[in-house]
């Protein structure tokens, strides 16, 4: 079965509300304009979710957060429920970007409890794996790849419910990318890893997303390798022109 592209954006810690309605607002429009052959998802902060559900009526672009606490409710104090998320319309939750766990210490165990509450509560997550500069330099790429598959993603994952964005640490934000050759072999051995996990019926139905640093200009390439089955984008999914010219270039009917 072909696994249809996704192009999703995350937003990150980025847009006020008058920018970020104007965003999904111009995306929308560009959506409803343009005949793309894959599925698109944005993924604004948690501020702005309820006010872009609304800009992308009409549209089949799903809404996601960037993150999701494992609790249903109760004592966790500035956290975001799975319900919360489905309640305002949201469909994904990123969970373990890599910004996160860097910065909020979050470990394997911890993002796979997320996921599975995530899928409980009928959300689709977005796990993100990669490794660092450093472990790149060492050759450990595709070793860490394979534990953050093992560690992260849960035994209840299926091609539906979870997708795995593959964004190497040293390539966010910073205008670097693998070479093609590079993104493609690291894809497949997350694919192989996903088969010995989840089988391999599933692992060949799940999407592989890559991240860092897609832009117009390198979306075709990296998104034409037969492991790569979407992008999840930061700094160019800021501005419709580049967000949606990344989908023009990658996948136009
Ligand atoms: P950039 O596209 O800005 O490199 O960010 C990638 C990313 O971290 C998406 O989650």
């Amino acid at each position: 079965m072909a696994r249809k592209k996704l192009i999703a954006g995350n937003w990150k810690m980025n847009c006020l509300l008058e920018e970020g309605t104007q965003l999904a607002k111009g995306i929308a429009a560009q959506v409803k304009q343009n005949k793309f052959d894959c599925d698109f998802l944005i993924c604004p902060p948690f501020t702005l979710l309820g006010f872009v559900k609304k800009c992308l009526r009409g549209t089949k672009i799903a809404l996601g957060a960037q993150d999701v606490h494992f609790a249903e409710k109760g004592a966790h104090t500035g956290d975001i429920s799975p319900l919360m998320l489905t309640d305002l319309g949201c469909s994904y939750a990123i969970i373990g970007h890599s910004e996160r766990r860097v910065d909020h210490f979050e470990s394997n165990e911890l993002i796979q409890k997320k996921a599975v509450a995530a899928h409980k509560a009928g959300l689709n997550t977005v796990i993100c794996i990669g490794e660092t500069g450093a472990e790149r330099d060492e050759g450990k790429t595709i070793k860490v790849c394979q534990d953050e598959i093992f560690g992260s993603v849960p035994d209840d994952a299926t091609a539906k419910n979870t997708v795995i964005a593959y964004e190497p640490i040293w390539a966010i934000g910073t205008g670097k990318t693998p070479t093609a050759a590079d993104v493609e072999e690291v894809h497949a051995a997350i694919r192989k890893a996903l088969a010995k996990k989840l089988g391999k019926a599933t692992a060949n139905k799940m999407r592989i997303l890559y991240g860092g640093s897609v832009k117009p200009s390198n979306a075709a390439e990296l998104l034409a390798l037969p492991d790569v089955d979407g992008a999840l984008i930061g700094g160019a999914s800021l501005k419709v022109e580049d967000f949606i010219g990344i989908a023009k270039n990658a996948c136009s009917k």
